[in-house]
């Protein structure tokens, strides 16, 4: 057994008590569902969009070479399921709705603007909407076109600002064309514009990432999701990987950047909103998730309702099949205990830099500190917290980096089995994380 697992089983059984945890093969019942929703007052909406025009070495997520056909399938597909949760949601307010994928704005002309009609009308919707984007569909017709569907709140992958390395990601264009991108849609009056980059890419320096930092943070976009390069073992750079995520030297080189992106980005007046995110000063942040409980339409769409978490199917024609045979998408669940439920919510909380110990309270009826008090007294020992003011504790930015480092110990092989697996059966029997 390596070190990585043997440190994920024993932090695994001490905050969620359990040993393993089975996904099973399992459509959960409507009347089950519908006393799931009766207890929850406001939820987030999350769409996939599973097409993009390329596939990208080391990307992990759900998606497919776009194909018209299946584009114009998948739309009548997607508006099966949203009619699906159209009764369960009872009219209670959707509070967070983000469109990722694979690339949303493949179907920009094909089917999205439909999509997004039907959920306005078939719910209620008391927010604005977020979207991922590829750089090359951000022409000045397709920006209108979003800005057209009311999306206020635009991301989009440059990954690189560098020419050696777009090339080494196999990105389809230069930096010019991204400096020519980004000028197009800074002007286009979205209330967020966030670009995702990545870090610690193979042989790239600090001299270089210095460089490339100084030039984002002086680019007029409104948030900067800096990520290191992940290793997923079934993609193409995590199979031809020689270190994983988990080589010392990659967790420590990864920290080493991550603290020059950090003076950089706050000297130019941006904060921390997230682990990787950092965010101008009074621009709401774009995030994929903003409340703790969603729904995820779309194959491979996932879905958090407190003691359940359930997932669709990843396969984009057995999605199409399912739907059209008039049953829920859903292809593995996971009934959660109490414990896992608040391992959850610190998650997400830790990935947020912040928590109050009153949501805490308000969702679990229990104090914080009666469950995790004493990790808290650990962690401002380790000087991981910068503030705690007896409800609110904002980490700091070696806690962020540090507790991050250890969440991801369990992230990166959660999504390793789950998507992994998933993407090669589309009906997995079970999944043991
Ligand atoms: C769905 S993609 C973004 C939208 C669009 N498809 C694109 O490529 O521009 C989400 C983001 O996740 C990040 N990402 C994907 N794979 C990653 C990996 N292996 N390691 C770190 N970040 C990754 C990239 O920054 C990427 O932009
Ligand atoms: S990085 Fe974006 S464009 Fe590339 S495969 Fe992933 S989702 Fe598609």
């Amino acid at each position: 057994m390596s070190l990585a697992t043997f440190s994920r089983n024993r932090i695994r059984k001490l905050l969620t008590k359990e040993s393993s945890m089975v996904l099973e093969s399992r459509i959960p019942a409507y009347e089950s569902l519908e006393k799931e929703f009766q207890g929850i007052n406001e939820f987030g909406l999350y769409l996939h969009i599973p097409f993009c025009r390329q596939i990208c070495p080391y990307c992990p997520y759900n998606k497919e070479i776009y194909q018209p056909e299946a584009v114009e399938m998948y739309t009548r597909a997607v508006i099966k399921e949203i009619d699906f949760y159209s009764g369960l949601f009872a009219g209670k307010p959707v509070t967070s709705f983000n469109i990722g994928g694979g690339t949303p704005t493949t179907m920009l002309g094909s089917g999205l603007g439909d999509i997004l009609e039907h959920i306005f009308k078939s719910f209620n919707m008391q927010c604005e909407t977020h979207m991922e984007s590829h750089p090359n569909d951000l022409t000045p017709d397709n920006l209108n076109t979003i800005r057209s569907l009311n999306i206020e709140h635009i991301s989009t992958g440059i990954e690189a600002l560098q020419d050696k390395y777009l090339r080494i990601l196999k990105r389809p264009y230069d930096k010019e064309g991204i400096k020519a991108a980004i000028e197009r849609t800074v002007n286009k009056g979205f209330k967020c514009f966030n670009v995702d980059f990545i870090f610690a890419l193979p042989g790239q320096t600090y001299a270089e990432l210095e460089q490339a930092g100084y030039e984002l943070a002086g680019m007029a976009t409104d948030q900067v999701a800096a990520y290191p390069l992940f290793y997923f073992p079934y993609t193409e750079m995590g199979e031809s990987a020689k270190k994983g995520n988990y080589n010392i030297s990659n967790i420590f080189k990864r920290r080493r950047m991550l603290r020059i992106l950090e003076e950089i980005f706050y000297g130019r007046d941006y904060e921390r909103t997230s682990v990787w995110a950092f965010t101008k000063k009074g621009v709401p942040k774009y995030c994929s998730v903003t409340v703790p409980l969603y729904v995820g339409l779309g194959a491979s769409g996932g879905s958090y309702l407190r003691n359940i978490f359930y997932i669709n199917t990843f396969n984009v024609a057995e999605y199409i099949k399912r739907v059209e045979d008039g049953k829920m998408p859903i292809a593995l669940s996971l009934d959660l205990s109490e414990s896992m439920q608040m391992a959850w919510w610190l998650y997400w909380r830790v990935y947020e830099t912040r928590f109050k110990r009153s949501d805490f309270r308000e969702r679990f009826g229990k104090e914080f500190d009666e469950v995790y008090g004493k990790y808290v007294k650990l962690f401002s020992l380790f000087g991981y917290i910068k503030k705690d003011d007896g409800n609110e504790v904002i980490l700091s930015d070696r806690g962020i980096y540090w507790l991050h480092a250890l969440e991801d110990l369990f992230s990166l092989d959660y999504i390793s089995k789950l998507w992994g697996t998933s993407k090669q059966e589309p009906w997995p029997e079970k999944v043991v994380l």
